[in-house]
C-alpha cells in the first residue's frame, strides 16, 4: 500500500508534497514523511499518524527545496513509529517505497556482513542503505539506485532522492503503479494520477520493470533490460478540486447520501432513453461465451457473488466467482469461450490486478468493472466498463458497490437477452425496475433516524451475526463487513439455510441477529430460519418492506421498513440499511469512520 509522490519543481516543494500526499491518504494513514534537498542538503521530516501531524511538524520545523519526494504509509513491515516511517534516509540518499521488498532478510544479512546495521524494522532501509554503500564504492547514484534495484525482489514502487542533486529524482516500478508527470519545466512523480491532479494533467505511467531518471528537463526511461523505451504522455481528465463533505460529519454519510444521484448517472451512461443497455466499445458478444468467471476483493468481490445469482438465473450463464487473494494460487484451468471479469472500485488492488495478469492470454476477454478509469486494472483490460460512482473517500465502501452492482446488473441483462434468455418484455421491466431505483433507494435513505436507533442498541453488543437467503445472502456478508471495519464489532454473515449446521451454537440473547428479508420469493424460507433464532432468545433485526414486517415481525427486537421493490434490484436497495446500520453503529461507538484503524483506501500490496 502507501502512496508516493515526487517533485521537481520551480517553487516550495513542500506544501505541494503534502498536498498532493493528502490525494493519496486512501492508500495509508499511519505515518507520513517528505524529503527535500536545498542548496545541495538533503534533509526530511516525519510524523506518525494522518498527515495532519507532518502538517504540524512542518509547521514548527518547516522543509525549503523545490526538489522532494514523500510518502504516506500503511505499515507492512515494522509498527508505524517515526523511526519506521518514510522517506528512509542512508546519508546520501533518501528512499520512499510502496511494496514489499520480499528478500529484505537476505538483504539486511548481506549489508550486516558489510558491517552496516539497519536502524529500523523496515524493509525499505535496506533500499536506501545498498544504494550509499554502492554510492561509497564509486558509483553514481543513477547507477547506485540501479545497481541496488536488480538486487531486490517482490512487489515496488520506488522514488530516490540524493544529497546535493537538486535536479534529479529516480523513479522504479515493479508491481505498485508509478506516475510520471509533465510540467513546464517541472516534473512530478505520483502513485497515481490523482495525486499530481492539481500540478498537471500530463500523464506517463511507468511499466513493469522501468527505471526513469526525472531531471526538470524531462523523463528518460528504461526497461527492465536497460534499453531506452518510448512512453506515451496521455492527457488526463481528473477532477483536481477538493472533493468536501458538503456538510455531512463524515465522507461515509455524504456517500451514502448520495446514492440516488449518482446512480441515476450511472444509469444514465449504459440505458439510452429506449431503454436498451449500451456498453463502451466494441461492447460484449455474450454468445460467444459460456462462462465467466469474476474475481474481486472484499466488497468487490460480494458484488461478483450477487452478481452470480443475476447471470445464473437471468442470462443462464454459468459463473465462478473467487476472492483475488486465493484466486491464482489455485491456478485454476480456464476453458476456452470464457468472458473474465474483474471488478474494483480503486482499480488498483493488488491482488486483482495479479488475478487479471493470470487470466491475460488464457480467457477470451478480460472485462473490468472500475471506478477509477485511469487505474492499472483498467488500462490492462480489453474492456473498460466504468461505473461513474465518482471519487468514494470513505475507507468503506458505499457508493462504489450499489454502482457495481448496477452495472453488473445491466450486464447480466444484456447477456440474458443476447443469449435469447429473456424477451424484449422482459428486459423492459427489468430496465424499468432498474429506473426505479434511485427513488426507492431516497426512500431506503430516509429511513437513516429509525436505523440509528437500531444502530445504538447495536454498539452495545459484542458479536452481531447477520442472515439472508439467495440473493440476500451477499448483502449479509457485506452488511457484516461494513459492520466489523468501521465499528470493530466482530460481526458474521450466514445463508441463513445454513444456521442450523452449526453457527446456531452462537445464539442467545446477547447476540443481536440482522436478517436481510425482503418479501420474496424465499421469505417464509428465511422467516423460519429468524424463528430458529428468535426461538433461542436471539435478538432479531428484520429488514423488510411492509408486508414482511407486517406478516413476520411479531416478536423481533428491532425492525426496519424498507419500501417494496421488484426482486431483482432487492440487493441494490438492500444495500443501504447495510451501510446505515454500520454507519451510525460506528458513530455511536465514536470510531474513526472515513478512516477505520488498519485499513487503507486501495490495497496495493498482496
Ligand atoms: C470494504 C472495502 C474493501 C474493498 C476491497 C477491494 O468496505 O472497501 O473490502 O472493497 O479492498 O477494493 P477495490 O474495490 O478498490 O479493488
Amino acid at each position: 500500500m502507501c502512496g508516493i509522490v515526487g517533485i521537481l519543481g520551480n517553487h516550495e516543494a513542500a506544501p505541494n508534497l503534502v498536498a498532493a500526499l493528502k490525494r493519496l491518504e486512501y492508500r495509508g494513514y499511519d505515518s507520513a514523511g517528505i524529503a527535500t534537498v536545498n542548496a545541495g542538503v538533503l534533509d526530511r521530516r516525519r510524523a506518525v499518524g494522518k498527515l495532519a501531524n507532518l502538517n504540524d511538524t512542518l509547521v514548527h520545523d518547516p522543509l525549503a527545496g523545490k526538489t522532494g519526494i514523500g510518502h504516506t504509509r500503511w505499515a507492512t513491515h515494522g509498527a508505524p513509529t517515526i523511526a519506521n516511517a518514510h522517506p528512509h534516509q542512508a546519508q546520501d540518499v533518501a528512499v520512499v517505497h510502496n511494496g514489499i521488498i520480499e528478500n529484505f532478510r537476505e538483504l539486511r544479512a548481506e549489508l550486516a556482513a558489510a558491517g552496516i546495521a539497519c536502524q529500523t524494522e523496515t524493509d525499505t532501509e535496506t533500499v536506501a542503505l545498498f544504494t550509499q554503500l554502492h554510492m561509497d564504492k564509486g558509483l553514481s547514484p543513477v547507477e547506485a539506485a540501479f545497481a541496488t534495484i536488480t538486487k531486490l525482489q517482490g512487489a515496488f514502487a520506488l522514488a530516490f532522492l540524493f544529497q546535493g542533486q537538486d535536479d534529479l529524482i529516480l523513479a522504479a516500478r515493479m508491481g505498485p503503479p508509478l506516475a510520471i508527470g509533465h510540467g513546464d519545466g517541472e516534473m512530478f512523480i505520483g502513485s497515481d494520477a490523482i495525486a499530481l491532479a492539481s500540478l498537471t494533467d500530463r500523464i506517463t505511467y511507468l511499466e513493469d520493470g522501468d527505471r526513469a531518471v526525472v531531471t526538470r528537463a524531462g523523463v528518460e526511461i528504461r526497461d527492465a533490460k536497460g534499453t531506452l523505451v518510448n512512453r506515451p504522455i496521455r492527457r488526463i481528465e481528473i477532477d483536481a478540486s477538493h472533493v468536501d463533505k458538503a456538510g455531512h460529519k463524515h465522507f461515509m454519510a455524504k456517500e451514502i447520501a448520495e446514492q440516488p444521484a449518482v446512480l441515476a448517472n450511472t444509469l444514465k451512461h449504459y440505458l439510452t432513453d429506449g431503454g436498451e443497455i449500451l456498453l463502451p466499445d466494441p461492447g460484449i458478444d455474450f454468445t460467444a461465451f459460456d462462462r465467466v468467471t469474476m474475481v474481486a476483493c472484499g466488497t468487490a468481490f460480494y458484488a461478483c457473488m450477487t452478481a452470480k445469482y443475476w447471470f445464473e438465473r437471468i442470462a443462464r450463464l454459468p459463473v465462478e466467482i473467487d476472492v483475488a487473494s486465493e484466486y491464482r494460487y489455485r491456478e485454476p484451468p480456464i476453458p476456452g469461450r470464457t468472458l473474465a471479469l474483474f471488478v474494483s472500485q480503486s482499480g488498483e488492488t493488488a491482488d486483482t490486478l495479479a488475478a487479471l495478469r493470470y487470466c491475460d492470454g488464457k480467457a477470451e476477454r478480460i472485462v473490468s468493472v472500475v471506478n477509477v478509469p485511469e487505474s492499472s486494472i483498467a488500462r490492462e483490460s480489453d474492456l473498460v466498463l466504468p461505473i461513474h460512482a465518482g471519487v468514494e473517500v470513505g475507507v468503506a465502501s458505499t457508493k462504489a458497490f450499489t454502482c457495481q452492482l448496477t452495472v453488473l446488473l445491466m450486464l447480466a441483462l444484456k447477456a440474458a437477452h443476447a443469449r435469447g434468455e429473456i424477451d424484449g418484455t422482459s428486459l423492459a421491466n427489468h430496465v424499468d425496475a432498474l429506473r426505479g431505483l434511485p427513488a426507492l433507494m431516497h426512500l431506503g435513505i430516509g429511513q437513516s433516524p429509525q436505523i440509528q436507533a437500531t444502530a445504538r442498541k447495536l454498539s452495545e453488543a459484542r458479536d452481531i451475526l447477520f442472515l439472508g437467503r439467495g440473493i440476500m445472502y451477499p448483502l449479509a456478508l457485506e452488511g457484516a463487513l461494513k459492520l466489523k471495519e468501521i465499528s470493530y464489532i466482530h460481526a458474521e454473515a450466514y445463508a441463513s439455510g445454513e444456521l442450523k449446521h452449526g453457527p446456531i451454537a452462537l445464539i442467545d440473547k446477547h447476540v443481536p441477529v440482522v436478517v436481510m428479508a425482503p418479501n420474496d420469493a424465499l421469505f417464509d424460507k428465511t422467516v423460519s430460519n429468524m424463528q430458529e433464532v428468535m426461538a433461542r432468545k436471539g435478538k432479531v433485526v428484520l429488514i423488510s418492506d411492509a408486508k414482511g414486517l407486517d406478516d413476520a415481525g411479531d416478536g423481533v427486537w428491532d425492525q426496519v421498513e424498507m419500501p417494496a421493490c421488484p426482486d431483482v434490484i432487492a440487493p441494490i436497495l438492500y444495500a443501504v440499511p447495510a451501510q446505515l446500520l454500520a454507519y451510525h453503529t460506528a458513530v455511536a461507538k465514536g470510531t474513526d469512520v472515513d478512516q477505520p484503524r488498519n485499513l487503507a483506501k486501495s490495497v496495493t500490496v498482496e
